[in-house]
């Protein structure tokens, strides 16, 4: 069950593994289920997809190792379970479709990269063995790239197998701007909210369009401005909002960079750190589970 990927199709709207899914609860409620084809990619008949431009998009990745320059080992390159750690979660993609068939910013954009690709992607820059990852992060930062992606979220929510491909384009956006690929406007307003985070403790929106457009950019925008202040959207920039904590967040920024958790590196702890109080919670929730039963 969810090995092949081969079963994609949207029930009520959303995509699904068929194989996934338990009808007799569906059953149960009365409930008849509405199939139909997966999105974003043309229908050939009833739910079978033509995929080929998603085949075409994932072999754009160059989806094997490249050693780069170092002789190859005689045998196989063997590595640690720990160093193969930080792509786990997108080695687990099983290419079914599911996060395409969602895709906010291929619907607009059929050409965009995408989900899937994207974290084929991550799976090979994330990997130790793998040596070009400059011309990796320099392919994916084109236009259609990972900052076209508009963060909805759907593609991490509809994964069957958890393997978050917006994360994943998360940290190839980190592992570009660590390798001082930053000329997308994308780019810069992820560099310029970090700082605006370590000064201030807060996201300084009004300030994001001349800090990192220019001048000429923000008075072209004046009229859109001037309305959302109308609207009461835009908070005076003077005197400058300091968040009453805002030590924590340079505390935390200061930590980090020591760590050198620059890149993905970081988010990777994130995630670990969340998946650790996941764990606790449930392990909670199990011990209390336990106490109520007791006699
Ligand atoms: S990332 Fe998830 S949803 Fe997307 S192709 Fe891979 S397994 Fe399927
Ligand atoms: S988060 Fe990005 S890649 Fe994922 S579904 Fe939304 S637009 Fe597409
Ligand atoms: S039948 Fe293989 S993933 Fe569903």
């Amino acid at each position: 069950m969810m090995i092949c990927g081969s079963c994609g199709m949207r029930m009520d709207g959303r995509t699904v593994l068929a194989c996934k899914e338990r009808i007799k609860p569906i059953v149960e409620r009365g409930h008849v289920p509405t199939i139909s084809a997966m999105g974003n990619m043309p229908v050939l008949k009833d739910l079978v997809v033509d995929m080929s431009s998603f085949w075409s998009k994932i072999r754009a990745m160059k989806p094997w190792l490249e050693p780069g320059s170092e002789a190859l080992p005689e045998k196989e390159s063997l590595i640690s379970p720990a160093a193969m750690q930080p792509i786990q979660k997108e080695a687990l993609c099983i290419m079914c479709g599911c996060c395409v068939s969602e895709c906010n910013s291929m619907e607009a954009d059929p050409e965009f990269f995408g989900p899937a690709a994207l974290a084929k992607g991550f799976r090979f820059v994330g990997d130790p063995r793998d040596k070009p990852n400059v011309e990796r992060l320099e392919a994916y930062n084109t236009k259609h790239g990972i900052w076209d992606c508009t963060r909805c979220y759907f593609c991490n929510e509809r994964c069957p197998k958890g393997v978050d491909p917006r994360d994943a384009i998360a940290k190839l956006g980190a592992e570009s701007i660590k390798e001082g690929i930053d000329r997308d406007m994308g780019a810069k307003h992820a560099k310029w909210f970090v700082h605006s985070a370590r000064t201030t403790g807060w996201l300084r929106e009004t300030e994001l369009v001349p800090k990192t457009q220019g001048v000429l950019a923000a008075i072209k925008e004046t009229k859109f401005a001037i309305s959302l202040a109308r609207h009461g959207k835009v908070p005076p920039p003077f005197p400058r909002h300091v968040a009453k904590d805002v030590e924590q967040a340079r505390a935390l920024h200061e930590l980090l960079s020591e760590q050198g958790r620059a890149g993905a590196a970081g988010i990777v702890q994130g995630e670990r750190g969340l998946a650790g109080a996941a764990h606790d919670r449930e392990d909670h929730l199990q011990q209390l589970r336990l106490k109520a039963v007791e006699p």
